[in-house]
C-alpha cells in the first residue's frame, strides 16, 4: 500500500469524522480492554496509526510498538503521533510475518486491526500468527480483527457500496478490493490455532464480514476509561453513532461483547 492516492484516502477515512470513525472506536475499546498499566503492546501492519494512536491517547502508561512495511504510510504515522505530542510509541519499519526483531516472550499484547487480507496467502497468515504466538508473553494479552471473505459476491458488494455516498470512491474502490481478498473463517481458525490457548474467535453474527480474535480481559473494570467511550460515541455524528450500535450488536450476537462500550 504505497500508492500515494490510496494512503491519503485511508489516512482520511479514519480521521475524527472519516467513514472508519465508528470502527476504529469499536476497535479501541476491545483493544483497550486487553491492556494493563505497564504493557508493551505491538501493532502489526499499524498503516498511518488512526487507531494507534486513538489507543495510545487512552493508555498513556503503556508503550507501543507500530509495524508496518510501507514507507508512506510509516511517515503518515509519524506525522500524526508527533501532531499528538505522544512520546508512548515507537515505529519499526517490517514485515509482520517475521518479527525476529521480538525476542520470544517479550510482548505483552498484540493487536492488528484491517490488515491481514494485505497477507499474500494462507501460509503468510499461518506464519504471521504463529511470530505472535512466540513473541507474546503465557499471559498476553490479544485483539487481531480483519475483514472476513463472505461467500456470496453480491454481499461482498452490498457491504463495499454501503457508504459510497459518504466517502471517495477510491476508498470504496480500496474496500472492494479488501474484502474480495479478505480470508475465510475457517482459513483463519485454522491458521489461528497455535493461539487458542489465549484467545477466542468470533465473528459477526450471520455473515462473517468482521473476524476478531481476543483474549479474555486484562484489566478490571475501569470507569474512567468508560466514560471516556461513552463522551467519544456521544461526540459521533448520528449516522456514525448508528453503525457503531450495529457493530456491536453484530459482533455481540456472534458471543464478542466488550464492557467499555457499554
Ligand atoms: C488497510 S491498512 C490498515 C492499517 C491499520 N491497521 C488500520 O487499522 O488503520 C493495511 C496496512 O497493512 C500493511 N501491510 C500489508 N502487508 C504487510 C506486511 N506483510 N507487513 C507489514 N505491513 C503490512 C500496509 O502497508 C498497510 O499500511
Amino acid at each position: 500500500m504505497d500508492d500515494p492516492q490510496k494512503v491519503a484516502a485511508y489516512v482520511e477515512a479514519g480521521r475524527e469524522n472519516g467513514v472508519m470513525a465508528p470502527v476504529y472506536m469499536f476497535h479501541a475499546a476491545n483493544i483497550c480492554e486487553v491492556i494493563r498499566a505497564g504493557d508493551v503492546v505491538v501493532d502489526l501492519a499499524c498503516g498511518p496509526a488512526n487507531q494507534l494512536v486513538m489507543v495510545a491517547r487512552l493508555n498513556p502508561d503503556a508503550h507501543f510498538i507500530g509495524v508496518d512495511m510501507s514507507s508512506p504510510m510509516l511517515e503518515q504515522a509519524k506525522e500524526l503521533i508527533s501532531r499528538h505530542g505522544l512520546n508512548n510509541v515507537d515505529l519499526r519499519h517490517g514485515d509482520i510475518t517475521d518479527l525476529s526483531v521480538f525476542a520470544g516472550n517479550s510482548v505483552d499484547v498484540v493487536v492488528s486491526t484491517m490488515a491481514l487480507h494485505h497477507l499474500p496467502n494462507v501460509v503468510a497468515l499461518k506464519r504471521t500468527y504463529s511470530e505472535v504466538a512466540r513473541v507474546l508473553k503465557p499471559e498476553g494479552g490479544i485483539y487481531m480483527v480483519d475483514f472476513g471473505h463472505l461467500k456470496s459476491g453480491r454481499s461482498i458488494d452490498y457491504f463495499a457500496h454501503q457508504y459510497a455516498d459518504r466517502q471517495p470512491e477510491l476508498f470504496t474502490l480500496d474496500y472492494l478490493n479488501s474484502l474480495h481478498a479478505a480470508f475465510y473463517l475457517e482459513d483463519i481458525r485454522q491458521a489461528a490455532h497455535s493461539l487458542f490457548k489465549q484467545a477466542r474467535l468470533y465473528s459477526t453474527f450471520l455473515m462473517p464480514f468482521m473476524v476478531a480474535l481476543k483474549s479474555p480481559a486484562r484489566r478490571g473494570p475501569d470507569m474512567a476509561l468508560a466514560i471516556k467511550f461513552a463522551a467519544m460515541k456521544r461526540s459521533l455524528p448520528s449516522w456514525h453513532q448508528k453503525d457503531l450500535a450495529d457493530l456491536k450488536t453484530f459482533f455481540r450476537m456472534g458471543g464478542l461483547s466488550c464492557a467499555l462500550l457499554g
